[in-house]
């Protein structure tokens, strides 16, 4: 039986939640999907480092909860050296899951970077390296013979881009749109229900949905990041950042809100994507009122949807979780599963 080692870079809510899921499920994964899965290390801003080739204690590990007690304090070190442990660790597949920085996708864009080139594959959640650096990355993991794997990138763990990817074979993609962030879906929601800007995303963020910095939904930040990458990965548009225009909700008054209401509409924030006639693809973020007939309308809370139009099916629409630490968590597993799937493939074609 193949047993993956991992590295898990940034042991906050998406990672800790991988451990527990290897620390509870693991069993079940062997026996339904034919590998294990041993932690070796871990790494974090808080907790320092923990390398340990022959596997470690996750029981220990999930106990630290960002206290004084630091990895120190079981064998390993307070300090973080991630270029170290990501290039020297015995692991198979680097777990990045720290935070996501849209201005130039860093420190992830590195962590990705040493791990590819020193053979290793990787799966992440963070859509910095993915949006801004997705081609080149994918190109390195290419030339290394490794895996690079993002799913967690849009819409959590439900499954969009190896969906589309793998089953949108033969259809021509003209272009989607969708509700692709969960924070400013619930906190439209929750104004709609009479609560206010502020309160409505304190909620968000104690239901881990938000962002570090929160702004990153309330502006459109973190929908433009993911209508790139859908765009580049699905559309092939070739865009950058800059060419993806961004409004945020938070010129969305109550006003606004109770008038759309009146009027049997509802507003959602709208990331979309479209070919041109000339090839050209055309993407953007904003809050639009819809009304309640639209597709888009009816989806609530922090659920996200994604509705894809091709040529030979009409539209096709995805609905799921958006956000939450299990369910980003499944997306890396669901990327590691992906990984072994393709390296059977491969094997069985020797
Ligand atoms: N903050 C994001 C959201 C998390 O609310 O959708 C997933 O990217």
């Amino acid at each position: 039986m193949t047993t993956y080692d991992i590295a898990l870079i940034g042991f906050g809510g998406v990672n800790r939640t991988l451990a527990e899921l290897v620390a509870t499920r693991g069993d079940t994964l062997r026996s339904e999907l034919g590998f294990g899965l041993r932690v070796v290390a871990i790494t974090d801003l808080r907790l320092g480092s923990l390398v340990q080739p022959e596997g470690i204690d996750l029981g220990i590990a999930l106990n630290l909860d960002g206290g004084s007690e630091t990895f120190a304090a079981h064998g390993g070190s307070a300090d973080t050296n991630n270029e170290l442990v990501i290039r020297d660790c015995t692991a198979d597949i680097i777990c990045e899951a720290t935070f996501t920085n849209p201005d130039d996708g860093e420190p992830a864009v590195s962590h990705v970077r040493w791990a590819l080139e020193s053979g290793k594959s990787v799966c992440t959640t963070n859509k910095g390296p993915v949006a801004l650096r997705g081609a080149e990355l994918t190109a390195l993991a290419e030339q290394n013979g490794v895996h690079f794997e993002f799913e967690g990138a849009v819409m959590s763990g439900t499954p969009v881009i190896r969906l589309a990817k793998k089953m949108f074979a033969g259809l021509k993609l003209n272009g989607f749109e969708g509700i692709l962030n969960g924070t400013s879906n619930y906190v439209l929601g929750r104004m709609e229900s009479g609560l206010d800007f502020e309160e409505a995303i304190s909620e968000a963020k104690e239901l881990g949905y938000a962002e570090a910095n929160p702004a990153a939904d309330i502006e459109g930040y973190d929908v433009q990041l993911k209508v790139l990458i859908l765009a580049n990965e699905l559309l092939d548009a070739g865009i950058e950042l800059k060419d993806v225009q961004r409004e945020g909700i938070s010129t969305v008054t109550p006003e606004n809100i109770q008038k759309a209401t009146r009027e049997g509409r509802r507003w959602k924030l709208v990331g979309s994507a479209r070919r041109n006639p000339d090839g050209s693809v055309t993407a953007g973020v904003s809050p639009v009122a819809l009304p309640l007939s639209h597709g888009l309308a009816g989806v609530s809370g922090a659920t996200n949807a994604v509705s894809f139009d091709t040529d030979l099916l009409g539209p096709v629409t995805v609905s799921g979780p958006g956000a939450g630490r299990v369910e980003t968590a499944y997306a890396l597993l669901s990327d590691i599963i992906a990984m072994h799937a393709a390296s059977k493939e491969v094997a069985a074609n020797v």
